[in-house]
């Protein structure tokens, strides 16, 4: 049988080296042996964006890129997404296996009874400007937490740990629906404790003067099913925040607000609301021609496409197509959506999509959706982050129980100037 070890030879020494592959990986720290002397450092491995760099063992997400697959703890999102709902999906991140019903039921009620926080925390969100972005107001909010939890810093205790898992997940929505009510100037709207995880989001962001909201149950269902398909994505650039940060020490709050900044940018859960800013450009369906020739001359991104790991149409977008189809029969259509069908259809039959293997991501259409149900645009990446939250923390309990674990600090190439000596100003050039 064929050993499982890579051979290789410095051609600057004629040395050979055998080194171990497990799980199709060598150990970087395997090249370090490969040296020209005695005190010659050795050999790393320089991955700049990690493409091609396994930072952890996880039990967590599969993702097959090029088939298109996606498996939460094995099962897949189709399945789950079909039949399963967001807080069930929480706790099978977190804890391995889908809850027995007193599991489940002991779950919810945990979650449902931490939905309301300190009322300072509302200062913060009184203290932001009338146009400040929900993102930067979640991230700072959740960073505050921290101060009101200092229990939290006993990461080690699987309590504690247990007992954040609850606030962050309950007070997530909380958090986004009073940002978003501030910046339209309308009043908070506390939870209601008798409605789901999803209808008492839509309770809070649109409850009115009715005495109770009721929310609609195609709109709370689309909602739930997108919570579900955003909860994990193994180690995507906010995950890898949050180990990373996490691998110091701190407490989950803060850790966690570091992997919303993450998830804030365009290139990553920002995308949601960039395609809409794009498709509103764009503006017409005889404009797309002219648009892509610009993509392709690279003034700009196609918003909504392409992805570091799927090479096959994202599976996530599958599902949002067709939710899309439901919501609309309840919303009424978004004039949005023509141009984007449109978009996908030719830049889906156009070489320079194909070549490079670019598909619609979650991110194309599910702004759509929630623009159609009354959301603003300001608030799309908050609604990634909220069910994001539970992929965050399972891969943080992973990684803080991960026997490997030490903090995370790189190396890089220095290509700076050698040492020098200081000069004074009168003497510089
Ligand atoms: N439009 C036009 N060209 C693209 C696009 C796009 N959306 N994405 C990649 N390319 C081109 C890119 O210019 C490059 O071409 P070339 O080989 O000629 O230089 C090639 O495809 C490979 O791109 P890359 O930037 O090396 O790919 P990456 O794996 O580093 O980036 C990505 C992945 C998602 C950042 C990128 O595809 C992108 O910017 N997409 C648009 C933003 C977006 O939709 N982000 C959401 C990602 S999915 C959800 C999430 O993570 O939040």
């Amino acid at each position: 049988m064929a050993k499982e070890t890579l051979t290789i030879t410095d051609n600057r020494t004629g040395k050979t080296y055998e080194i171990p592959i497990n799980s199709g990986t060598i150990r970087a720290m395997d090249l370090r042996q490969i040296k020209i002397s005695e005190d010659d450092f050795g050999i790393m491995s320089y991955d700049p964006a990690l493409g091609n760099t396994a930072s952890c063992n996880s039990r967590i997400t599969f993702i097959d890129g090029e088939k298109g697959i996606l498996l939460y703890r094995g099962y897949p999102i189709e399945q789950l997404a079909e039949k399963s709902n967001y807080l069930e999906v929480a706790y099978l991140l977190l804890y391995g296996e889908l809850p027995s019903k007193s599991q489940y039921d002991a779950w919810g009620h945990n979650i449902t009874h931490h939905t309301i926080f300190h009322e300072n925390i509302k200062k913060f969100i009184d203290g932001f400007r009338y146009d400040a972005h929900p993102m930067g107001m979640l991230l700072s909010t959740v960073g505050a937490l921290s101060t009101f939890y200092p229990e939290a810093k006993n990461i080690f205790d699987p309590d504690s740990r247990k007992k954040q898992f609850h606030r962050l997940i309950a007070k997530m929505p909380t958090l986004a629906a009073f940002s978003y009510r501030q910046t339209v100037g309308l009043p908070y709207v506390y939870p209601d404790n008798d409605l789901s995880y999803t209808g008492n989001f839509l309770n809070m962001m649109f409850k009115m003067t009715e005495l109770k909201y009721k929310p609609n149950r195609v709109i709370e269902r689309a909602i739930d099913i997108l919570f579900i398909l955003h909860a994990d994505h193994e180690q995507n650039c906010s995950t890898n925040a949050m180990r990373s940060v996490g691998s110091s020490l701190p407490d989950p709050y803060s850790a966690t607000a570091a992997a919303i900044a993450a998830l804030y940018g365009p290139l990553h859960g920002g995308a949601n609301e960039e395609v809409l800013n794009m498709l509103s450009v764009i503006g017409s369906k005889d404009k797309i021609p002219e648009f892509i020739k610009r993509v392709k001359a690279g003034e700009g991104r196609l918003m909504g496409f392409g992805h570091r790991v799927y090479k096959a149409y994202d599976p996530r977008a599958k599902i949002i197509k067709q939710i899309a189809h439901e919501v609309f029969e309840v919303t009424g259509k978004n004039p949005l959506l023509e141009i984007a069908l449109e978009l996908e259809r030719i830049a889906l039959e156009d070489d320079y999509f194909i070549k490079r293997r670019l598909y619609p991501n979650v991110d194309f259409y599910s702004g759509l959706i929630y623009q159609s149900m009354g959301l603003p645009l300001s608030i799309f990446t908050v609604l990634f982050a909220i069910p994001r939250t539970s992929g965050w923390l399972a891969q943080w309990e992973e990684m803080l129980l991960d026997e490997e674990r030490r903090i995370v600090r790189p190396r890089q190439i220095y290509l700076g100037p050698d040492k020098r000596d200081y000069v004074s100003i009168e003497n510089r050039t």
